[in-house]
């Protein structure tokens, strides 16, 4: 079972109108929180805070050296919107995740975008002042824009890099919650407790800037985590917006669902009294169940081999659904790892397959790189 709720407008209690209107284009707010019972007792719940534009259009970065109109921005963050006109970036994703998502357990998760560490990921036309950074790598098939790229003189290109070992702490909340129209005081964004979410068993959030190109820029900013209400000894899994995040909504009234469909019950906050102390009884004890991993798709690495210098890399992708899955490997390795590609296997269904590489591996060797860069 898995509640979803929607509240459109809420920041009615920060702001006297919630779309705001100015010459060239308006601003919308909308918020929105899933929470979903998972087959190991646990509990993932996803917040989405999204503010469009609209009618904004993506900087061609061939205007970059032209005076930009100056940006008045009442719900979209500023300085958010400086950076992405400053480098003319047309897509942009960043999210920050504590631990390993356990896909087995858990399934996909609500937001996609859950490796470990930092990711950061964008979109950006090719102006005439291309500085590539070889920190990043592009990526193409792996993150394929979510939204429109604008039909410039240039292509677009996507720069990728990744920071796993960067940790995300509670000082990581306050300039996420800065970036909200409302930071933490009304809304969804009041069960945001850091206290409680960072000491979840996997917590992580992000950022994500996309163009829609019938709608206008769109930011939205996520916070995922997984909980754990479960009481061994009473085999009790029942939990309540105070348990998992030691706070409600004080801003509704009756908890009575908007609209109960098959699986899950939807809540409209605009028309909910508050607080809102959403919670979930099961009338039966639980008890682990074992079966088929909730992901049908799983990934498995193995490094192999007897010593440093000879190493091995295994890479396992099974898909244990019926369904045909198209799928995208990317690694990233540090650079001191030299892969030698020509000694690539690959098995389908354990038959040898000819592995033909694109584009042909071009760094071979320390000193090749060197040269490289
Ligand atoms: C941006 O650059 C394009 C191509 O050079 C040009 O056609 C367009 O008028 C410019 N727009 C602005 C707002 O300067
Ligand atoms: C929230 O709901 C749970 C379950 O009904 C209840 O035990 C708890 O006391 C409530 N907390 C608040 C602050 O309303």
């Amino acid at each position: 079972m898995a509640l979803h709720w929607k509240s459109c407008f809420i920041l009615s209690l920060c702001f006297p109108l919630l779309a705001f209107s100015r010459s060239s284009s308006s601003e919308t707010f909308d918020e929105e929180l899933t929470v979903r019972a998972m087959r190991d007792g646990k509990v993932a719940s996803r917040f989405s805070f999204s503010t469009l534009l609209e009618g904004a259009t993506p900087r061609n970065p061939q205007n970059l050296s032209t005076e930009d109109d100056s940006q008045h921005y009442t719900l979209f963050p500023l300085t958010l919107g400086q950076i992405l006109r400053e480098y003319a970036v047309t897509e942009l994703h960043l999210t920050l995740n504590a631990g390993k998502w356990d896909y087995e357990r858990w399934g996909y998760p609500d937001e996609p975008d859950v490796g470990t560490g930092a990711e950061l990921w964008a979109w950006m036309g090719e102006g005439g002042s291309t500085t590539v950074d070889l920190r990043t790598t592009s990526p193409v098939l792996a993150f394929a824009p979510q939204g429109g790229l604008p039909d410039w003189e240039h292509p677009h290109a996507v720069r990728h890099a990744s920071l796993p070992s960067e940790h995300v702490c509670t000082e990581n909340l306050t300039p996420f919650l800065k970036l909200l129209p409302c930071k933490a005081r009304a809304g969804i964004a009041r069960l945001l407790n850091p206290h409680r979410l960072f000491d979840a068993d996997w917590h992580g959030m992000g950022l994500h800037v996309v163009w829609l190109p019938d709608a206008g820029m769109q930011v939205r900013l996520t916070f995922q985590s997984v909980a754990d209400p479960l009481r061994p000894a009473s085999h009790r899994r029942d939990w309540s917006f105070a348990s998992i995040f030691d706070r409600t909504i004080d801003t509704t009234l009756s908890p009575q669902p908007a609209s109960l469909e098959a699986d899950h019950a939807v809540f409209d906050l605009a028309q909910q009294d508050l607080p809102l102390n959403v919670s979930m009884r099961w009338d039966v004890p639980f008890l682990h169940a074992a079966g088929a991993s909730e992901a049908p798709l799983s990934v498995r690495r193995t490094l192999l081999g007897p010593t440093q210098d000879y190493g091995m890399l295994a890479v396992s992708i099974l898909n244990a659904g019926p369904a045909t899955v198209r799928a995208a490997y990317l690694e990233t390795m540090p650079w001191i790892v030299t892969f030698y590609l020509h000694t690539l296997v690959l098995r389908v269904d354990g038959e040898l397959r000819r592995a033909s590489l694109f584009p042909p591996p071009l760094l071979y060797s320390l000193h090749s790189l060197r040269s490289y860069t």
